[in-house]
């Protein structure tokens, strides 16, 4: 099955092909259920814009301004994606026009390109569009949304394109629960056992996440590819709004991850160590929920009383947070694999980049005999890969959504 990814939650503007074969295969052993065996994939053509530039200069993501931009580049994205799968062929595609427009009102550049697109090339042959539809900003979502639906319209004549709403943190874990080799650009799913703990770290989410067997066949109401239940979240910011904020405090650019990341691996090479210690917000408390604006609170404080800063002071700041922010995760993870059980930790999202943060994962897990399952770096920031591979799952059990009631929905949970 060929099918078109498409991600537009945030400040990436993402389109991906995979032509996927093979399901999830649950295998039950004795007692417990096996994923994994024969789902497999490859990567046809995978095309991702960042606005970070855009939204630099506000020090965070401004939702009109991201909505504009995906307008403007969903299509350069789409073509970027169908050529590199060779399936980008001159030619034209019969659209009603007036119907069009008025499905991309909200989005005049949007259509505009769309038309001279389809004028241009012939309709690919794929069998199927998944678009994330949350969690998110919804004017971002809004965008993908409405272009899913004209691209299914037009492309529709003759055979019909059905159209899978994907929830974005299933996207997240998707993507971690596959094997990829991304030279070769195939994949398949890694064999795990359920239940399965994710642990999604991003800049929207903090979560903790028990996932069990698909039901099969996937209620389409739910949907849902496995089965889940939130055990633990966030009760104020995100980890990797964290990361963010405290970067800005250290006056490192948008988006803060990864400077704070290469600074904190600076400190610890020079061997540069913090004079002070961060609180470890509810580590010690019974329960898988997180606090990290306490987090930020202290580092303010850190940061009022070391100015003017070096880049050395900096350093030791960003070291500091890391691991703050490792212990904190690290912790709480164990909690959760202790009353649950769990013998495979799934981790996704934009934190899971973080070397240092996956180090300490893969060490506390290996001690207690536990599996962990990451993505490639490269994909564990926001992309449209993991949406396809999300949305092959809803595909296969024929879990399609509703063209005309398709909905942003920006709290979307899991
Ligand atoms: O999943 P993602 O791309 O977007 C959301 O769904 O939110 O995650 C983005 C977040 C940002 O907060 C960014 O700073 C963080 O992931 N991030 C990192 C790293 N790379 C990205 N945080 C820590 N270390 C990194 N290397
Ligand atoms: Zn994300």
């Amino acid at each position: 099955m060929k099918i078109l990814g498409i991600e537009t939650s945030c400040d990436e503007t993402a389109v991906s092909l995979i032509d996927a074969d093979g399901d999830f295969g649950v295998a039950s052993t004795e007692l417990k259920a096996k994923a994994g065996t024969d789902f497999k994939f490859r990567i046809l053509g995978d095309a991702l814009l960042s606005q970070t530039l855009t939204h630099e200069k506000f020090g965070g993501v401004v939702p009109n301004l991201a909505k504009r931009e995906h307008g403007k580049n969903l299509v350069p994205m789409l073509a970027k994606c169908l050529n590199e799968a060779k399936m980008l062929h001159p030619g034209t595609t019969e659209f009603d026009a007036h119907e069009m427009k008025e499905m991309l009102v909200r989005e005049p550049e949007l259509f505009a390109q769309l038309s001279e697109f389809l004028q241009k090339y012939k309709k690919p042959e794929i069998d199927c569009i998944a678009v994330t539809v949350g969690p998110g900003l919804e004017p971002a979502l809004w965008v993908g949304i409405n272009f899913a639906r004209a691209l299914c319209k037009a492309w529709s004549a003759g055979r019909r394109i059905p159209v899978v709403a994907v929830n974005h943190m299933e996207g997240h874990i998707a993507m971690s629960a596959m094997n990829c080799d991304l030279e070769a650009k195939t994949g398949r799913l890694a064999e795990f056992e359920f239940p399965a703990l994710a642990l999604l770290i991003s800049g929207g989410h903090t979560e903790l996440v028990l996932c069990r067997e698909p039901p099969s066949p996937i209620a389409s109401a739910s949907q849902r590819w496995m089965k889940y239940e939130v055990i633990g979240a966030t009760r104020d910011d995100a980890v990797g709004e964290a990361f963010d904020k405290v970067a800005r405090l250290l006056e490192l650019p948008y988006p803060g991850g990864p400077h704070i990341s290469r600074l904190a691996e600076e400190a610890r090479k020079k061997n540069i160590k913090a004079s002070f210690s961060l609180p470890r917000p509810m580590v010690h408390e019974d329960t898988f929920d997180f606090s990290f604006s306490g987090l930020k609170t202290a580092v303010l404080r850190i940061v009022e009383t070391n100015s003017p800063l070096t880049d050395e002071k900096k350093s030791m700041i960003a070291r500091e947070f890391e691991d703050t922010a490792a212990d904190v995760l690290v912790a709480k993870t164990l909690r959760a694999l202790d009353t649950h059980g769990a013998r495979t930790v799934i981790v996704g999202g934009g934190v899971s980049a973080n070397k240092h943060i996956r180090l300490r994962l893969a060490e506390a897990l290996n001690e207690v005999g536990v599996e962990l399952l990451v993505p490639p770096p490269q994909l564990a920031t926001d992309n449209a890969l993991m949406i396809a591979l999300a949305g092959y799952f809803h595909a296969r059990n024929g879990d399609f959504a509703d063209q005309g009631t398709l909905c942003a929905n920006g709290n979307l949970s899991l």
